[in-house]
């Protein structure tokens, strides 16, 4: 299941379409995690702006994957700039969850990495109190230092990207601190599907690499899952491939984020088994 996820690849997709059409395009951040795709659109003319204002006359306006915040969106559909939300529909059903499930008396506590914009994007869909946690021990940190959870209404959900196994021990306190939890399971399947996947290669390897961009969440997650099993490199493109000594390994696993595209994971492989049989 490695490179492009279904959500990346519809975006993608998305922006092609846009260009093929002779459209100007923008877009609102990066539209992935990934600077080689990027790196990419820049050179064939598409902008990356950060304020709608921003975006040049007659330009199409693309909403990342990862989804905006609410007031983010309210500013884009009052900017009267045209624009296609690319978010992907995984990220656009949690923002459901937690505006039909949340009011002023329920607490709303978001599972992921509080710096990342998908969970800054969720958190705005809150409309009363809401906390971001990064894992089962922050989790419990916050129920057992704010008793009145006990009390409270509270909705649990994850960021897209989270990991399964902290995701489980989260579930296992909640159900023993709380009596008022619901409970929405929202990892997305492509990624419980790459961590699973990546693990049990991870077990047969004598290394790893992982193919995918620094910045993107769910590549830093499957290189988590992987280093528990054998010594696992992180790399962005082929070239960085110089700098890791696999000279002892006689299995090298490789799998790749949700946001890389299938040629980079090529090129790797390619230089891969060049040196392997220089
Ligand atoms: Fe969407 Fe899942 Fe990809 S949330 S962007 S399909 S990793």
């Amino acid at each position: 299941t490695a490179g492009f996820c279904f959500g990346v690849d519809r975006a993608i997709k998305l922006i092609e379409k846009l260009l093929s059409e002779g459209k100007k395009v923008a877009t609102l951040g990066p539209i992935i995690h990934n600077p080689q795709v990027i790196e990419d659109f820049k050179n064939r003319g598409v902008d990356i702006v950060e304020h709608p204002s921003e975006v040049k006359n007659g330009a199409v306006l693309v909403l990342r994957t990862h989804g905006v915040t609410e007031d983010v969106l309210e500013e884009v559909k009052n900017s009267g700039v045209e624009f296609i939300d690319a978010a992907c529909p995984f990220v656009n059903k949690i923002h459901k969850i937690v505006r039909d499930n949340s009011n002023e008396n329920v607490v709303t506590i978001i599972l992921g990495d509080p710096s990342h914009p998908e969970v800054h994007g969720i958190k705005s869909c809150a409309k009363g109190e809401s906390y971001v946690v990064k894992d089962s021990s922050e989790l419990e940190d916050l129920l057992q230092k704010n008793n009145l959870f006990s009390q409270k209404e509270l909705i649990l959900v994850e960021q897209t990207t989270f990991s399964v196994k902290e995701w489980e021990k989260s579930l296992k306190k909640v159900k023993l601190l709380c009596t008022n939890a619901k409970i929405f399971d929202t990892i997305c399947s492509a990624t419980n599907e790459r961590q699973e996947e990546a693990m049990r290669l991870a077990k047969t390897c004598d290394a790893m690499i992982i193919v995918g961009g620094r910045q993107s969440s769910n590549t830093a997650k499957l290189k988590a899952v992987c280093e528990n099993c054998c010594p696992t490199y992180l790399i962005e493109t082929a070239r960085e491939l110089s700098d890791i000594d696999l000279s002892g390994c006689k299995k090298v696993g490789v799998t790749a984020g949700a946001s890389t595209p299938a040629a980079i994971i090529k090129e790797v492989l390619s230089t891969m088994s060049e040196s392997t049989n220089a």
